[in-house]
């Protein structure tokens, strides 16, 4: 039995972690990174930290415009695809890579399957909502992390395909935070910083940080904050931070992105999140922060009904009263499962071997 892993931005390292160590003792498992993010650490740093096997092929399809970058990537896909002919596909989540891997792979028949299946903002202007959409049609194994997901996954007809599992990014976080309070580092480097005496925030959706306008306020805004936010800067926001000449003030501390282990182990110690992110949303909730999160909608839709995920919209809302307002609720119920990738793997071999 084969697999092939298709994964090229930072969040999907951190999902394929947990599922290729589990694959690797029951198929071969053959990885190819995209090249969609590069950067040593968006990419090369996820590997080393989650000990996940080096990729077999970097396609290096780098950044450019949607249709020029997905198209490279199918080209280069369909080729390793031709020769190696796997068993099955596995893309994850809702990025550029994901949707070149999900379509070069059915059109040569090859099963897909998609890790993070029947996501749905219902906002068609995100690239991403477009990526979800057609990956799911385009799959044979949609693994739901959420229960949400598989309502949505059988409003769109896609019940048969639908496997309820759970969400791996809770295999990956509760295996690594224990190490992450022992090795991880940043204490050491910045002791000026005081665990549970900081927000930490990411930023990199395009309608958050691509207009002046909007990235100018959420920063100001944020800098009435009492506490100071730590504030890992996703390469796409730096440009534009840059581009914009924007200057942050002394509350807001810039950092490059973390590795995996300080990134949760900031996380663990914040006194809440502040993010546009999916997988942060996530995170946060699984180690109960509060979650502030910069958008009018999300698909993690369960953080928000439970309280603890409050949506902001970062044009018109007053984001610091928001941020100043909340109130941690008293109930915490379980979301996201357990055990998800022995879930997913079992139904892979099992695909496989009935066909
Ligand atoms: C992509 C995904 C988004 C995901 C995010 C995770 C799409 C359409 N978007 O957004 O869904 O949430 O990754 O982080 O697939 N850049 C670098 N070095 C890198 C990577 C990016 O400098 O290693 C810069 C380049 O200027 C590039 C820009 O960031 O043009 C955007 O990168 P891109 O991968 O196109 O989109 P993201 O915003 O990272
Ligand atoms: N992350 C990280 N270092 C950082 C910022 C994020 O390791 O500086 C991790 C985070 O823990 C989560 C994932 O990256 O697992 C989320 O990726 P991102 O926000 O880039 O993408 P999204 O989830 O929004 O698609």
């Amino acid at each position: 039995m084969r697999a092939v892993s298709v994964v090229g931005a930072r969040p999907q390292f951190v999902k394929l972690a947990p599922l290729s160590r589990l694959l690797r003792q029951h198929m071969e498992e053959v990885i190819i990174h995209t090249g969609q993010h590069y950067n040593n650490n968006m990419s090369e740093t996820f590997f080393t930290e989650l000990e996940i096997a080096r990729p077999d092929y970097n396609l290096e399809s780098g950044s450019g415009a949607h249709g020029k970058q997905t198209g490279i990537m199918l080209e280069r896909l369909e080729k390793h695809f031709v020769e190696l002919k796997p068993d099955v596909v596995i893309v994850f989540g809702d990025t550029n890579t994901t949707i070149a891997g999900a379509l070069a792979a059915v059109k040569m028949h090859i099963p897909v399957c998609h890790v993070e299946a029947g996501l749905r903002s219902f906002n068609r202007n995100m690239p991403e909502e477009i990526n979800r959409v057609l990956t799911d049609h385009a799959s044979d194994m949609l693994f739901a992390p959420t229960q949400t997901a598989v309502d949505n996954l059988k409003n769109e007809g896609l019940a048969e395909r639908t496997c309820y599992t759970g969400d791996i990014m809770v295999d990956v976080l509760t295996r690594n935070i224990g190490l992450a309070e022992e090795k991880g580092e940043f204490f050491n480097k910045y002791p000026e910083f005081r665990k549970g005496d900081y927000y930490l925030m990411t930023l990199h959706r395009p309608y958050n940080v691509d207009q002046p306008e909007i990235l100018k306020k959420i920063l100001r805004e944020l800098s009435g904050l009492e506490l100071p936010i730590i504030f890992p800067v996703h390469p796409r926001t730096k440009k534009m931070i840059e581009q914009f000449d924007l200057k942050l003030g002394d509350k807001i501390f810039c950092i490059e992105p973390q590795g995996y282990l300080d990134f949760i182990l900031l996380q663990k110690n914040c006194s809440g999140v502040i993010t546009d992110s999916g997988g942060v949303q996530k995170e946060a909730y699984i180690l109960q922060k509060p979650c502030f999160t910069l958008r009018t909608e999300t698909e993690w839709v369960e953080t928000t009904e439970t309280g603890w995920n409050v949506l902001i919209n970062p044009g018109p809302d007053p984001i610091l009263e928001r941020i100043s307002g909340f109130k941690k609720p008293e109930i915490y119920p379980s979301i996201f499962g357990e055990d998800v990738s022995e879930k997913m793997v079992s139904h892979i071999i099992n695909r496989i071997q009935t066909g």
